[in-house]
């Protein structure tokens, strides 16, 4: 698939996306998402890229879903549109490799979603965070309404909803919006650094703590336990779990072969 609006890169072990349809601040069509749906799919499809960095081309991340396209439709083409957004972001979310938003600027709305869909986020000190939707007469539409109150409690999520307002990288920070602040020209590299750390590390591992963190949190601490002790024994089968501990034992670098 050729794309229009966003930019599929590999950087080593990386794989960079970069919503990229800057006259519209990289607001969300449908195109748009259909892309990353297929980029998604790529990503997943691909055993070298072992972290995944979305961040948006220019001044914003993604300013929401499109206003221009939404303006006119019933609420037929309104269900379709949520349910492709949130069909895309919840793939984006299950994808078996660790995803960081590198959040550069705008993320309001659809994008402040996108970036809800990934594992972390870490921000420049220009980006804005957001819900606006009620301002517009609707409701977060791409997953806002579940996944906010999930990562900064319900009281602030819904203040947040309610209220439409826009936040700074500092205010996202103290409401553990996003896990780190850095000047504009650091963050990608940041990025890098922390998807590179993070993939230097058994990749079976990094998976399956994340399938047992996001499985987990939405359901009873005793069925949530379960997940874990699954996962913990599952990785007693890879050659990383011997290579790892071998390592350590033998006081050498450790070399992980993702199996
Ligand atoms: N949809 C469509 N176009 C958008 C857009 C959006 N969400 N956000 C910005 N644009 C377009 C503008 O229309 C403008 O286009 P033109 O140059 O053709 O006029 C261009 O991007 C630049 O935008 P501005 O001139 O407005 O830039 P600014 O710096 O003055 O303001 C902004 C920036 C505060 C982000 C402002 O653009 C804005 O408020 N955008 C809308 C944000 C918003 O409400 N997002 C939520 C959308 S609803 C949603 O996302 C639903 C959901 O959950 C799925």
């Amino acid at each position: 698939m050729e794309y229009k609006n966003i930019i599929l890169e590999k950087k080593g072990k990386l794989a960079l996306l970069t919503i990229n349809r800057p006259k519209a601040l990289n607001a969300l069509n449908s195109e748009t998402v259909a892309e990353i749906d297929s980029a998604v799919d790529k990503i997943a499809a691909d055993d070298n890229v072992l972290a995944v960095i979305i961040t948006g081309a220019g001044k914003s991340f993604v300013a929401g879903a499109d206003i221009t396209q939404m303006k006119d439709f019933n609420s037929v083409e309104g269900r379709k549109f949520s349910r492709l957004g949130n069909r895309v972001f919840r793939k984006l979310e299950n994808l078996e490799k660790p995803v960081i938003a590198a959040v550069n600027g705008f993320a309001l709305g659809g994008g402040c979603e996108l970036s809800l869909a990934c594992d972390i986020r870490i921000a420049s000190s220009k980006a804005k965070f957001g819900q606006p939707e009620v301002g517009l007469g609707i409701t977060p539409g791409f997953g806002g309404t579940q996944r906010l109150a999930r990562t900064v409690g319900l009281g602030m999520a819904k203040e947040l909803i309610y209220t439409a307002k826009i936040i700074k990288a500092d205010e996202a920070l103290r409401i553990g919006l996003v896990n780190s602040v850095f000047e504009p020209e650091k963050l990608l590299e940041e990025a890098e650094n922390l998807a590179n750390t993070i993939a230097a590390n058994a990749p079976i591992a990094v998976r399956m703590s994340k399938a047992a963190i996001n499985r987990g949190i939405q359901c009873d601490i005793d069925t949530a336990i379960a997940y874990e002790w699954e996962a913990f024994a599952e990785c007693f089968s890879t050659e990383d779990q011997k290579e790892g501990m071998t390592a350590f034992v033998e006081k050498r670098e450790k070399c992980f072969k993702n199996k």
